[in-house]
């Protein structure tokens, strides 16, 4: 019998060695991730202003696919405590959420703090800390308080100090038992979605100047609520703060030197305005699109570049101002110099980065239009951002699959998207790039912004017919659950039976 025990473990000990089962750390963050508007719910209660999501769904209710509104969403602002039970059920030690701006300040500012919602705040993280689950919190997830668009929002100068005021909120309420900060998420969105085009709220389409406005003013107030973490909160309170930037991968064509050239602007254009005034050495906006924007607005008459210009006072306010590069990534995509090109408004970003993209036919396609499931992509894209930004500490902040709303519990493609992510991420560790964490977008289905709820990106289903808003755990959950407990991603590992429970 004894004899039998050793050789069983000498088989096991030979097996793991000859396997080299590869491990994510201890100490890595694993997670999932959501945002106010999008799970909250109880749009107007307790005192919660208006953002500009409420306003635009209210006002213009075509502008999203099916109609529907966040008004109740998964209703999280009454559910919160099983979304916690859901964070247990799948072994999580970390989850991120947004604050709802209007929720803590009903107009925006300062004056008029509301403390219904700061409490709601408080009991969704007393109840994750109970199980030593680390709240990550973001400040901002696109629902500007809409008294404060009404002021020009991120167009108006005095925004960095609207947004200090809030930061400063927000940092002294829960910054004792919160510990990573995160100012804004995808400021592509927030700037190019919302201000350049007419995609997101609030719906400005400036295509000029809109994006670069919104830009050059939303890096300013990230730095300004960065260094007042730094000076007034970090001695006290030893957190960290950050900024998360969506960043999908543009790789060439071809190997051609104009196609080169044309995936590296549309790089600056995407992402590169936002990380490179921060995470790069010399600051400010990316050279050779400043340069391209500023030749094409002399053209185009105008007195100065379309492009602002950061005063060498702003460069070095920015410049460095975050503790790690928060990634958010699902999708890629190949970009030529020459072909697959569409029309564009003139002026606008587009017109300025004047590049084709397209997505191969064999890269599979989720139920979003955004999201294609390309070889390595995160891998791809860390690696550039790393060697670029010279090593900052990351965290994926968001990562995650569609699928349409009448898929049920089997989502196999989910699964095989994250198990190919989490094989890239393992990648970057052999590879030394220091990356603390990894949240899965999203933790259960929520309200899509544009697509409304149909299409679903959750680890949970949740029945939007149910006034309850019951949540059920997809056949991601068990394999997501599975990784994260044991560290490491077993291709074969199938649920024996779809039952979750808290182990
Ligand atoms: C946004 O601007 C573009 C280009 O100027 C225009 O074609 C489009 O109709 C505008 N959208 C809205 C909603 O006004």
């Amino acid at each position: 019998m004894k004899s039998l025990v050793i050789l069983t473990l000498l088989v096991v000990a030979c097996q793991s060695s000859s396997d080299k089962q590869r491990r994510f750390p201890d100490d890595f963050l694993f997670g999932a991730a959501t945002a106010a508007y999008q799970i909250e719910g109880g749009w107007n209660e307790d005192g919660k202003g208006e953002s500009i999501w409420d306003y635009v769904v209210h006002n213009n209710p075509a502008y999203i696919k099916d109609l529907s509104n966040g008004d109740i969403a998964a209703d999280s602002y009454h559910n919160y405590k099983r979304d916690v039970e859901i964070m247990r059920e799948l072994n999580l030690n970390a989850y991120r959420f947004s604050i709802a701006w209007s929720r803590v300040l009903p107009t925006g500012m300062i004056n008029n703090v509301n403390q219904a919602g700061i409490d709601f705040y408080n009991n969704y993280i007393d109840e994750m800390l109970k199980y030593n689950i680390t709240p990550l919190i973001t400040l901002y997830h696109w629902d500007l308080p809409q008294k404060l668009h009404e002021l020009g929002g991120f167009t108006n100068p005095l925004f960095a100090d609207w947004f200090s005021d809030y930061a400063r909120l927000v940092f002294q309420s829960f910054g004792d038992r919160v510990k990573h900060f995160i100012t804004f998420n995808e400021p592509r969105e927030i700037c190019y979605e919302g201000y350049g085009t007419d995609t997101k709220p609030p719906i400005v389409n400036n295509t000029a100047i809109g994006t670069y406005l919104c830009a050059k003013h939303l890096v300013i107030a990230h730095a300004k609520a960065y260094h007042m973490y730094d000076k007034e909160f970090r001695p006290t309170q030893g957190g960290q703060c950050g900024i998360t930037i969506s960043v999908n991968w543009f790789g060439p064509d071809t190997d051609s030197d104009d196609d080169k050239l044309a995936a590296e602007i549309t790089r600056q254009g995407e992402w590169g305005i936002y990380a490179h005034p921060i995470f790069s050495a010399e600051g400010g906006f990316p050279k050779e699109l400043s340069e391209r924007v500023a030749k094409k607005s002399a053209e185009q008459g105008y007195s100065k570049s379309r492009m602002p210009e950061f005063t060498e006072e702003e460069k070095a306010l920015v410049r460095g101002a975050s503790d790690f590069f928060g990634v958010n990534h699902y999708s890629a995509s190949l970009t030529s110099a020459t072909e697959h090109k569409v029309p564009h408004p003139v002026p606008s970003l587009m017109d300025d980065i004047d590049s084709g993209t397209y997505t191969p036919d064999e890269w599979p396609k989720s139920s979003s239009s955004w999201l294609t499931f390309a070889p390595n992509s995160l891998y791809n894209a860390l690696t550039h951002l790393n060697t670029r930004y010279n090593k900052p500490v990351f965290y994926i902040t968001e990562n995650g699959w569609s699928t349409s709303n009448d898929r049920g519990l089997i989502d196999d493609d989910r699964i095989a998207y994250y198990r190919a992510a989490l094989e890239n991420v393992l990648d970057l560790l052999d590879d030394g790039v220091n990356l603390k964490g990894y949240m899965a977008w999203s933790l259960f289905d929520n309200f899509e912004w544009n697509a409304g709820y149909t299409e679903r990106l959750g680890l949970y289903n949740v029945d939007f017919e149910d006034p309850a808003r019951t949540r059920t755990a997809k056949k991601s959950a068990f394999v997501y659950k599975h990784i994260v407990t044991h560290r490491y991603i077993d291709h074969d590992y199938e649920p024996e039976a779809m039952i979750m429970t808290i182990d």
